[in-house]
């Protein structure tokens, strides 16, 4: 949430700041704003989007410069609470991404001394305090006005008493720094910077940057150096570009085949699966997550279970924080998230470690937040820009499923036959991922059926029940058509209360072991007047008779189908979401990296 950059070198500061604003637009887009240093502190900020900002922006000349782009916690979206904030004296622009626990404290005690506020936000005491603390060095300012403040951030901080040089830091909140040939690249993720330059340092918590044309010299809250390890990033620049597609969304939709064939490299062979980090033995798992990430870790559980006999309980990351956790030594928490910077999966992580369990993460942002806490296994989705999570979640569900074989393996839980029969269907994944995706013009003409639909049911048994709830959660995060998700078993216990007729019931009727059950589902709501989408394997010949339409998946081993039938349903809420007319990429009052609680 909140997107921060900077940039100091040979260029001209305001287009790279531009560019690298509408990189990371996916982190929040309900104001925008720059700093220039060019003798004064000349700002620009808008209420909307980054191409709002551009194109109020006058002319301005300077070769460093910060900027921000917002999604709004303390005080409305407008251009006064856009970033940046200055000083009273409009010497010094601060960029924030966080929250300042103690704002209104460190507020009253500012305004007793005289200074002035423009805004709502929390954000505008940092500027202030550093004003407050400023006696000739800016980096000394901002380690003494950090010093006060409670809360997480990360910030680049600008001062016209110390041109062509920008003092950055970072607690609990992302923060990279890019060495390009012509300059240095700021920002709260690597995915904005990849054009630019694949070098760069992760700055940690508790760390203090001062960029200027020699270097980053970077100091812990106490001025003691550090030295930082210089990284190169692999992932691909084109991956963070639409690439002619009409959205980033319908983009990493159509990577999939080639992410879940990265995700397998080197990992697979029959004598079993190798991961980036080792799986513990212990009695229990616990699996902690939020949104898509939840529902991967609920299809994880189905998997570990089956195939590794370990109890796994599944939590909502910001429940578990809460809920005073029974765990200890004996139990491995894995915390599944896309960015590595969901502020309460973090939380939950770091509670499961102080209580002594075993931790572990799957992640896909390369250098994030989690990769500092525990060891991790990359899920190599790649770049995902698309607020709503695609590639994401399949990589999620790949991984999970390959953990899941291993920890069988090692546990003798699988014979060698069906260790086989696993890995063929593995090996078979991206090219049946290519299959679906080549059916997406049946599934969009499907899709236009149901655009003006009031409402959307999901439902789902075993393996399928995650893959009901991710399916609702996407037609509802972009389309805005309210969908319920639920274990087809749990019909009679409520949801039927819910069938009208003609409500579209989206059924997931793989092939399994609860496949008839499901056909006796699909049968009670179609009785009660439903529309019903069945996703289907592509030799059901039988399953035409149960429902109205029917969406087809490669034939496949049961536990891989649900990887199969998502991509299906992601396509689907896209075409419903594109019929729509909506703002795919950049769903209303959401945000990729939930960084606040
Ligand atoms: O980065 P994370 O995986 O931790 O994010 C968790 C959720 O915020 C995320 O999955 C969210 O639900 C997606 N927008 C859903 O598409």
């Amino acid at each position: 949430m909140c997107g921060i950059v900077g940039y100091l070198g040979a260029s001209e500061a305001v287009p790279v700041l531009f560019d690298l604003l509408r990189r990371l637009e996916y982190r929040g887009y309900d104001s925008a704003g720059i700093a220039i240093l060019n003798g004064s502190i000349l700002t620009s900020k808008a209420k909307g989007r980054v191409d709002d900002l551009i194109s109020i922006t006058p002319e301005i000349g300077g070769c460093t410069g910060i900027g921000h782009t917002r999604w709004a916690t303390h005080g409305k979206p407008s251009s006064e609470n856009a970033h940046p904030h200055c000083d009273c004296k409009d010497t010094i622009a601060v960029v924030h991404n966080g929250i300042i626990e103690n704002y209104i404290e460190l507020k009253d005690k500012l305004i007793d001394s005289g200074h002035e506020f423009r805004s709502e936000t929390d954000s505008e005491v940092l500027p202030h305090l550093i004003e407050e603390c400023y006696a000739g060095n800016l980096e000394s300012s901002v380690r003494n006005a950090l010093s006060m403040v409670r809360g997480s951030y990360a910030i680049a901080v600008v001062s016209t008493g110390e041109p062509d040089r920008i003092v950055i830091a970072r607690k609990d909140s992302p923060l990279v720094v890019g060495l390009g040939s012509d300059g240095y690249f700021v920002a709260s993720d690597v995915a904005a910077i990849l054009k630019h330059t694949k070098d760069v340092i992760f700055m940690d918590d508790g760390e203090i940057g001062v960029i200027n044309k020699d270097g980053v010299n970077v100091t812990d809250l106490d001025g003691v150096f550090v030295e930082k390890k210089v990284e190169t990033i692999t992932w691909d620049p084109e991956s963070a570009e639409k690439s002619g597609y009409e959205h980033f969304m319908l983009k990493e939709i159509f990577e999939q085949p080639a992410v879940i064939r990265e995700t397998f490299s080197g990992r697979i062979s029959s004598d079993g699966i190798d991961l980036d980090a080792a799986l513990p033995n212990v009695r229990r798992i616990v699996i902690i997550a939020c949104g898509t990430s939840y529902h991967a870790g609920l299809f994880g559980r189905y998997v570990i279970e089956r195939f590794a006999r370990i109890p796994v309980d599944v939590e909502i990351a910001s429940e578990f924080r809460y809920i005073d956790p029974i765990i200890d030594c004996g139990d491995l928490v894995i915390a599944i998230t896309q960015s590595g910077e969901t502020a309460d999966t973090l939380a939950a992580i770091r509670e499961a470690g102080s209580r002594g369990s075993q931790k572990l993460g799957v992640v896909n942002v390369l250098g994030s937040s989690i990769t500092r806490d525990c060891p991790c296994i990359y899920t190599r989705a790649g770049p995902e820009i698309g607020v709503a999570a695609t590639k994401s979640f399949t990589s999620q569900l790949a991984v999970l499923l390959l953990m899941a074989i291993r920890l069988g393996r090692e546990r003798r839980m699988i014979s060698t036959a069906e260790m086989d029969d696993l890995v063929s269907g593995l090996r078979q994944m991206s090219g049946n991922i290519q299959r679906v995706l080549n059916d997406a013009p049946l599934i969009k003409e499907c899709a236009k059926l149901f655009t003006d639909a009031d409402q959307f049911m999901f439902m789902g048994r075993g393996a399928n029940y995650p893959v009901a709830l991710e399916g609702a959660l996407k037609l509802k995060e972009i389309s805005y058509i309210p969908a319920e998700g639920f274990a087809a078993g749990e019909l009679k216990h409520g949801p039927l209360a819910l069938i009208y007729d003609g409500i579209p019931v989206v059924a997931i009727a793989t092939k399994d072991g609860v496949h008839e059950k499901m056909l006796g589902n699909i049968k009670e709501v179609k009785a009660r007047g439903a529309t019903v989408i069945g996703i289907a394997n592509e030799s059901d010949t039988e399953i035409d008779k149960y429902v109205d339409y029917v969406l087809r998946v490669p034939d496949a081993d049961p536990w891989i189908a649900p990887i199969l039938s998502s991509v299906v349903l992601q396509l689907f809420a896209y075409y419903v979401a594109y019929h729509r007319g909506c703002e795919i990429d950049k769903p209303r009052n959401l945000a990729k990296s939930v960084t606040v609680e």
